[in-house]
């Protein structure tokens, strides 16, 4: 069977150079050869996230490692963090801050809809937290966040802005230093076409001197940043072994970020669009329709309805069954009434889209 398209909420397909370079041979993690890859890697990735801060790097662990590591190195007992939450990934920053000793102010808005920045503003000014949080690429609903004066509100109340840009890396618009976002993390598993095991994270030279200024220890070993980077830092001459950095992982993420800065980002994030577009053109026919308003969508992963009196489930089960297709079901309140639809990095095509909608109107 030819391999298993992969059009759900990530992973995405992993191109062919992104392949071998997991099965290249290894060489340690302190071998210079493979100190220079993450050198090169750190490079590539303040390229596409459009910033100069110098401590940008792939943490080791999933996207949720890469949350987490932005929450524990500057979240400290007694603190507060305002989030904004219109998915799941809003909820699961609030409930990780909580794990940390932190009171998290949820500002909820509906699932499928954008936080919108006058609840943001209200709830910064009245509990002057030390991190705004919002998610710029909701995956649970397929909304993108307008990210317009969320810097300067943040900055004016004393707070770091937090940012996830796990699904919307590579596929749309992350502009970090523009933004003023000071705390940032996503995942390989999505736009970059890479396996799941890695998070690039960023931090603002104001992020770092909040970090610098902690009283209490960071309650994470493996996530301290400081120990990180005394290992992964630039220009150390001498690296302080803390873990055993994933040396295949970070060798495919080299290979792949190759493969974006190659297509261009302003190219890449209008492919994602037509492609979005296009799928939509394709499934209007069959009653299918997008659940976002269309300034709100999130290019790579649409969130569409599902017609009356079909059985969503059953129509994933037999796509992947019959056709080795994965389609992401709803999440929450959406289970049972969305479909998520990821087109992610390569995925984002005519020719995919064309097999995938063949395949799901046999279905229907
Ligand atoms: C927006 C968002 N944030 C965080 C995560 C968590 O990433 P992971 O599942 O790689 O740990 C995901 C995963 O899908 C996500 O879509």
């Amino acid at each position: 069977m030819s391999a298993t398209l992969l059009l759900g909420p990530g992973p995405s397909n992993c191109p062919a150079s992104v392949l071998d370079a997991l099965s290249k041979d290894l060489v340690g993690h302190l071998d210079p050869r493979f100190i220079n890859t993450m050198e090169a890697c750190k490079e590539k990735l303040r390229k596409i996230l459009h910033t100069k801060n110098a401590v940008t790097f792939p943490i080791s662990g999933t996207g949720s490692a890469g949350m987490e590591a932005v929450l524990v190195n500057i979240l400290e007992p007694g603190d507060t963090i305002v989030v904004g939450v219109n998915g799941v990934f809003g909820m699961r920053i609030a409930n990780l801050a909580e794990r940390y000793g932190a009171t998290a102010i949820r500002v909820e808005e509906d699932w499928g809809k954008p936080m919108p920045y006058a609840a943001l503003e209200a709830a910064v000014t009245e509990h002057k937290p030390k991190i705004l949080a919002v998610v710029s690429g909701e995956t649970s609903t397929g909304v993108y966040q307008n990210m317009d004066g969320l810097g300067d509100l943040a900055h004016n109340n004393g707070a770091l802005l937090l940012a996830d840009c796990v699904t919307s890396l590579a596929g749309m618009p992350v502009l970090l230093d523009e933004w003023g976002v000071d705390l940032m993390y996503s995942g390989t598993q999505k736009c970059l076409n890479c396996p799941p095991g890695l998070s690039p994270v960023s931090f603002s030279q104001r992020a770092l001197d909040v970090f610098q200024n902690r009283k209490s220890l960071v309650p994470s070993f493996y996530l301290d940043l400081g120990e990180i980077l005394k290992y992964i830092g630039d220009g150390l001459a001498k690296r302080a072994y803390h873990h055993t950095a994933p040396v295949s992982m970070v060798t495919a993420l080299d290979a792949a970020l190759d493969i974006v800065l190659e297509e261009g980002l302003e190219a890449r994030w209008a492919r994602h669009k037509d492609a979005q577009n296009y799928l939509f053109e394709k499934l209007a026919p069959l009653n299918i329709h997008p659940f976002v308003e269309e300034a709100d969508r999130l290019w790579p992963l649409s969130t569409v309805t599902i017609p009356d009196g079909v059985d969503e489930a059953a129509v994933r089960t037999a796509l992947l069954n019959d056709d080795n297709i994965e389609l992401g079901g709803g999440l929450g309140p959406l289970a049972g009434k969305v479909w998520r639809i990821g087109l992610m990095g390569v995925n984002a095509d005519r020719a995919v889209i064309d097999r995938f909608v063949d395949c799901l109107s046999a279905k229907l």
